[in-house]
């Protein structure tokens, strides 16, 4: 009798090992953002979706392929990114709500399709403020642009850091732009924001906001006569093959915030967020360094297409868009606040 207990004792034990063994590696299996049990070496097992809206020859798509290969490999394969370009995950009106739901990790917006949400993001619109990547830079990575990044947590977002694109240039298809006056009765697209409407109106052009996954086709179809966008945007999306003339302006810029929400990024433990902020750094590097090279690539393939005809201001033309903006200028140096348009101007 004695011996049968210790049998049955014995049974029990292992029975009881096992479940506990099988519970445990069914909690292994990945799972999508930031709430993946951690594998045996600390590292999470997860995969994170990075959503963007333009294409793969541009510095965004180029600085996200750069995240991906470098928290792959430090993860040894644990973490697994995905990166959907081209609006095919989420496009301009949906992506943030997206990332505020953790349906995706990181996305990467043009800062004006965040006015709506902070109206600091403005800032790359104000008319000729930065004249180069490096100036736009300094701003984003100094206390004030940090501040307007702070100011997401309010949604669960979290700005990380800005990766350039670069100035942008207008394209139409009704006349030369070479004057303020030129743009009178035209209808351009923008990304957004009173800014750039309070830009077109003061010049006596119309403005309509357009997602960039359905700008082609809305300047193909004359839904608007012309847009501003930076040379790697125009290239490889081909507006160029639509449009009949390109101002080389440099008049307003696009640049990104890299933003993740809080939900995943909380959820991070210690190993896994070294890796992914790693990924990030890396990213930001090439994403900052490849994207005066790819616009310069872009010019060159636009002027070899020959479709548009491009014009360079003069710097007494230049002079004179500065002159008719300036009262946009001081509008939204109010609006922006002084403080941290000054710490704009300064870099
Ligand atoms: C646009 O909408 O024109 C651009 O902001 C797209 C982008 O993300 O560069």
């Amino acid at each position: 009798m004695k011996k049968i207990r210790s049998f049955m004792l014995v049974v029990l034990s292992l029975v009881v090992l096992f479940s506990l063994v099988a519970c445990g590696s069914s909690e292994t299996n990945s799972k999508e953002g930031g709430e993946g049990p951690t594998a045996d070496n600390g590292i999470q097992e997860l995969t994170i979706k990075i959503s963007h809206v333009v294409a793969e020859h541009t510095p965004k798509h180029q600085g996200a392929l750069k995240m991906k290969e470098v928290i792959e490999k430090e993860s040894g394969g644990k973490i697994k990114v995905q990166i959907y370009p081209n609006s095919s995950l989420f496009g301009d009106k949906d992506e943030y709500q997206n990332l505020v739901a953790d349906n995706v990790q990181f996305i990467l917006p043009d800062m004006m399709k965040l006015v709506g949400n902070d109206e600091g993001f403005n800032m790359e619109s104000m008319p000729f403020i930065f004249e180069d990547d490096a100036q736009s830079i300094a701003f984003w990575d100094g206390e004030k642009g940090k501040g307007i990044f702070q100011r997401l947590e309010k949604d669960g977002v979290l700005g990380l850091t800005m990766w350039p694109n670069g100035g942008k240039h207008i394209t139409n298809n009704v006349r030369p732009i070479k004057l303020p006056e030129d743009l009178k009765g035209l209808k351009l697209r923008t990304q957004g924001g009173q800014l750039l409407e309070s830009m077109y109106a003061e010049l006596g052009a119309g403005s309509a906001t357009i997602p960039f996954g359905e700008l082609y086709t809305a300047l193909q179809q004359g839904t608007v006569d012309g847009q501003e966008n930076t040379l790697s945007n125009i290239e490889s999306k081909k507006f160029d093959e639509v449009q009949k003339y390109m101002t080389i302006m440099n008049h307003t810029r696009v640049d990104y915030a890299l933003l993740t929400n809080t939900k995943f990024w909380n959820g991070l433990n210690d190993e896994t967020k070294a890796i992914v902020q790693k990924g990030i750094d890396e990213g930001t590097i090439i994403a900052r360094d490849f994207a005066k090279q790819l616009n310069d690539q872009a010019l060159e393939k636009i002027k070899e297409n020959g479709k548009t005809e491009i014009y360079v201001l003069s710097e007494e033309e230049i002079a004179a868009f500065k002159k008719a903006l300036e009262p946009v200028y001081n509008e939204y140096k109010e609006k922006i606040g002084v403080d941290i348009i000054e710490d704009a101007e300064s870099r």
